[in-house]
């Protein structure tokens, strides 16, 4: 029987994504998702591409009744809890709200999965968790120390989540670290579309690369790297929703264990500098992207990739796109809608 998912946050840059790869494996999927970060349409891409079309509720985590109503129309078999406020910069401004949406949002939504006995969740976490790291790669248990309230609120959802399937009988869930989600689909219907200033590597080269901005400031290139900037793990947006579809498998199948919540870390392995992120675009873009150096931005660490090895025991997932297939599909989507879903 074909079994549903619910993925909150689903008309987001992952979760459209994840929607999309769950249709794509034989799901059915409910997204739901207030639109306060994302546009409707990414879903109706998502319908066009898997033919397919998820259903969409439009509503917020820490709506406690339409969480009720959603549970009482569809019968759910897991949830991949992707809702939440993502920007480092902000949370450090409002810290009120991303407890606010992430922390309460997710006991909100644990609280409605235990009235409506639903007892699997994959939650989305992040490699900020691991704050300022002492040696590479990341394993799983590294020690954790997030550096801002953004990480914080999502070290403390993985500890909630922990405790709740600790406790509860039937309950199976997954943490997944992502490290850096970037690219879009093949199809360039789907892709990420920041509001405002671009937080991240990829969106900032991007806005560049169509004329939305004059130049990429590279923040810093004094750390201890070989070419001094600083090193990341980027991890094309297919891979991760790829992930997610085999979180899910394995939640449902029977080798996983239950009240256990595996923490499971979803990078390449491969760590690259901003300039070799920057040549490859110009590669992939086949023109020149202009870029100054300026100061070091607060709270960026100098070096982070994941070990990997966890995902691929576990799960049976490895990534397949490299850093050049990154930039190409990222480019894909930007260039053919240079204002993002607008
Ligand atoms: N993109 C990254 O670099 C990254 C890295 C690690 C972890 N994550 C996590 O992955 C998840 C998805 O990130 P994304 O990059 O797709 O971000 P996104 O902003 O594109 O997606 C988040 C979605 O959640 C929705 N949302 C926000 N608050 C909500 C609320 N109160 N109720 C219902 N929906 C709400 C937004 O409208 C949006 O569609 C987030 O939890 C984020 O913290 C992202």
């Amino acid at each position: 029987m074909t079994k549903t998912i619910l993925a909150t946050g689903g008309a987001g840059y992952i979760g459209s994504h994840v929607t999309l790869e769950l249709l794509t494996s034989g799901y059915e999927v409910v997204v739901f998702d207030n639109l306060s970060n994302s546009s409707a349409k990414s879903i109706e891409r998502v319908s066009r591409i898997t033919n397919g079309a998820p259903h969409f509720i439009e509503g917020d985590v820490r709506d406690a009744s339409a969480l009720d109503h959603l549970f009482e129309t569809f019968s759910i078999d897991a949830v991949i809890h992707l809702a939440g406020l993502k920007a480092v910069g902000e949370s450090v401004a409002h810290p009120e709200r991303y407890y606010d949406v992430n922390v309460a949002g997710s006991t909100t939504l644990f609280n409605a999965m235990f009235r409506h006995n639903v007892k699997h969740a994959v939650f989305s976490s992040s490699a900020t968790v691991y704050g300022e790291p002492e040696t590479m790669p990341l394993t799983e248990s590294s020690p954790t120390g997030p550096l801002n309230p953004y990480g914080a609120t999502k070290l403390m959802v993985e500890q909630i989540l922990q405790d709740i399937t600790g406790a509860s009988p039937g309950w199976r869930s997954m943490i997944l670290r992502y490290f850096n989600p970037v690219g879009a689909h093949v199809s360039g219907e789907i892709g990420e579309d920041p509001l405002g200033f671009p937080n991240n590597l990829f969106p900032f080269i991007a806005q560049v690369a169509t004329g939305h901005r004059d130049l990429l400031q590279i923040f810093g290139d004094d750390y201890n790297t070989a070419d001094g900037t600083a090193i990341r793990d980027y991890i094309h947006v297919m891979d991760l929703a790829r992930g997610h579809v085999k979180a899910i498998d394995y939640l449902l199948a029977n080798e996983s264990k239950e009240n256990s919540t595996p923490i499971v870390n979803l990078g390449t392995g491969v760590g690259s500098s901003v300039k070799e992120v920057l040549i490859a675009w110009e590669q992939a873009c086949g023109f020149p992207i202009k870029s100054e150096i300026t100061a070091r931005r607060a709270g960026d660490v100098q070096i982070s990739y994941a070990d990997a090895q966890k995902a691929k025991e576990l799960l049976g997932w490895e990534t397949l796109y490299d850093l050049p297939r990154m930039c190409k599909d990222h480019w894909r989507w930007q260039k053919g809608n240079p204002e993002g879903y607008r």
